[in-house]
């Protein structure tokens, strides 16, 4: 049976009331898991201790590379890690295009999340121009090149989430078959650097109504979604899907 992965990524969309009902509603819910299905939850960094009372799988949206000192307003890894969050989110495209996260940023979060034995899903993806000018592969490959410089992986899982920038939050889904495309040139990219087959989840505008072409599809191993996790009924609806599979 294919292993299937639902990332859910709660953005800055919840408060800390917020973020422990709709844990709470999803557990009632869902109840139990299939083996096959492995969910895991990226509340705000406020809410990550209660949400894990009831969903033990949470992860960081984001990690500053130091482990402690004069960083005001930052959070470690090694924090993260201290409060129960297994993994982290490194690079998404919220942080690279909002806050200038560039690819050295985004190495030296990869090696403080290694560090501290947790797992990291490094986030790619082009811009609407980029991919105008037929850069996709070029833009993608650096960053992955760049993420994982100097880092040795000793058989670790590597997640990698493949989100095309315009695609997040914008209702406008890459197409599965284009997505696919991406994938496969992905994998075979760290399959050449590491030695490696990596999970490639697709992440930008998944909902109920697409996610079956992408959880069906064999170079998709499955979707980091950001606004139709924060909704019960939604979400709700692409775990079924992923049931269903
Ligand atoms: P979206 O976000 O599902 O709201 O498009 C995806 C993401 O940013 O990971």
């Amino acid at each position: 049976m294919k292993k299937i992965y639902l990332f859910a990524n709660w953005k800055m969309y919840l408060g800390y009331r917020e973020s422990q009902k709709l844990a709470m509603d999803l557990s009632k819910k869902i109840k139990t898991l299939p083996k096959n299905i492995e969910m895991v939850v990226f509340p705000s960094g406020l809410s990550i201790d209660k949400v894990k009372n009831t969903l033990p799988k949470v992860g960081a949206q984001n990690v500053y590379w130091v482990d402690k000192g004069g960083y005001t307003g930052e959070i470690s890894a090694k924090m993260y890690k201290d409060m129960g969050a297994k993994y982290a989110l490194v690079g998404h495209s919220e942080r690279r295009h909002q806050f200038n996260e560039s690819n050295e940023d985004v190495n030296k979060k990869m090696e403080a999340v290694l560090s501290v034995n947790m797992t990291p899903v490094l986030c790619v993806g082009e811009t609407a121009v980029e991919r105008k000018k037929g850069l996709t592969d070029n833009v993608v490959g650096l960053q992955i090149k760049k993420a994982y410089e100097n880092i040795s992986w000793n058989g670790k899982k590597m997640i990698i989430a493949y989100e095309p920038v315009w695609a997040i939050g914008s209702g406008h889904a890459c197409s599965a078959v284009e997505a696919e495309k991406e994938h496969m040139k992905i994998r075979e990219l760290v399959n050449k650097l590491f030695k490696i087959d990596p999970v490639i989840l697709y992440g930008g505008s998944v909902r109920p109504e697409n996610a079956h072409e992408y959880l069906s599809s064999h170079q998709i191993d499955g979707v980091l979604v950001g606004g139709a996790s924060t909704i019960l009924k939604s979400w709700v609806g692409i775990i079924n899907i992923a049931k269903s599979i």
